[in-house]
């Protein structure tokens, strides 16, 4: 029993381990993810409508939407996706859950609305060539280790049309400095979140100081498994994405407060990069 709370309490090497892919594809998570998803109550896994409304309404605008190909990387349900390809853009979604993909699909556009699907991992698969927009939105960057990021950005470098944008945010330093180190534990945790059957879960929250990064760690112990789900969470400075990008072969870089949403939050911010 001590070795294993030793275990679970034990501060883990920076990214050393990704488990994003159980969180979202687990048929019992992927589930629970979609509900939060959609729920216009909590901010936790997309924006709420409203917000995503005007990020829509900016993006075309913006980049005007008619005619584009567009390539929304973690597109999940299709939040996003859907209101492109209703806007006139030729759209392909990413996500690796397919419970979420589902959901895109059936909630989709009227037929003749061009949006495309498809269950895939975007750090592996290869993605659709010569876009004119790939969108990577709700900091979706940020859970990747910096060896990840540049594979993710080194491929969308590749997949974007001459004068193509990349458009996406992240969480800021700010929000970085509102992290503490936490331990909570309990039965069922998070309202049997974590499993149908069942379960005492620890969490613990970890910081990591010169490298912006933090870590929630759900360790669930079930009567014949235990599971432990890591929540990474790289955090920027508007030098720091500039200096990644940049390094990833992007030109140009401009920083905005985000996407036509309520800059009220400085909790996260935008970019849109250009070779
Ligand atoms: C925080 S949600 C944001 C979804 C959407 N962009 C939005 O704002 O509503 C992250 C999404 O990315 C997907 N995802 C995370 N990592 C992925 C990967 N490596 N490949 C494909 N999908 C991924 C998850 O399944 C999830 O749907």
């Amino acid at each position: 029993m001590y070795d294993q709370l030793a275990e679970i309490h034990q501060r883990p090497g920076v990214f050393s381990t990704y488990t994003a892919d159980l969180l979202w594809t687990r048929p019992h998570l992927a589930n629970r993810m979609l509900h939060l998803h959609l729920s216009q109550d909590t901010a936790l896994a997309s924006r709420p409508y409203t917000a995503i409304g005007r990020t829509v309404d900016w993006i075309d605008n913006r980049f005007g939407l008619d005619g584009r190909s567009v390539c929304d990387l973690g597109c999940g349900p299709g939040v996003y996706a859907n209101r492109f390809a209703e806007r006139g853009a030729i759209v392909k979604g990413i996500d690796f859950s397919s419970h979420s993909i589902e959901y895109a699909k059936k909630h989709g556009p009227a037929e003749g609305e061009p949006v495309t699907y498809r269950v895939a991992n975007y750090l592996t698969a290869p993605l659709p060539e010569q876009q004119d927009l790939i969108t990577l939105i709700y900091c979706d960057l940020c859970p990747l280790s910096p060896a990840q990021r540049r594979t993710l950005l080194s491929k969308v470098r590749r997949a974007l049309a001459p004068g193509g944008k990349f458009i996406l945010d992240v969480f800021s330093d700010t929000a970085f400095a509102d992290v503490s180190e936490a331990v909570s534990y309990g039965k069922n945790y998070m309202d049997g979140f974590w499993s149908a059957d069942d379960y005492f879960a620890f969490h613990l929250v970890f910081r990591y100081e010169p490298d912006a990064v933090s870590l929630d760690r759900f360790t669930v112990i079930e009567e014949n498994e235990t599971s432990t789900i890591y929540n990474w969470l790289q955090y920027f400075s508007p030098d720091r994405i500039r200096a990644e990008l940049e390094q990833a072969g992007f030109r140009t870089i401009e920083i905005t407060d985000g996407f036509g949403e309520d800059r009220a939050d400085p909790s996260t911010f935008g970019i849109i990069a250009s070779l």
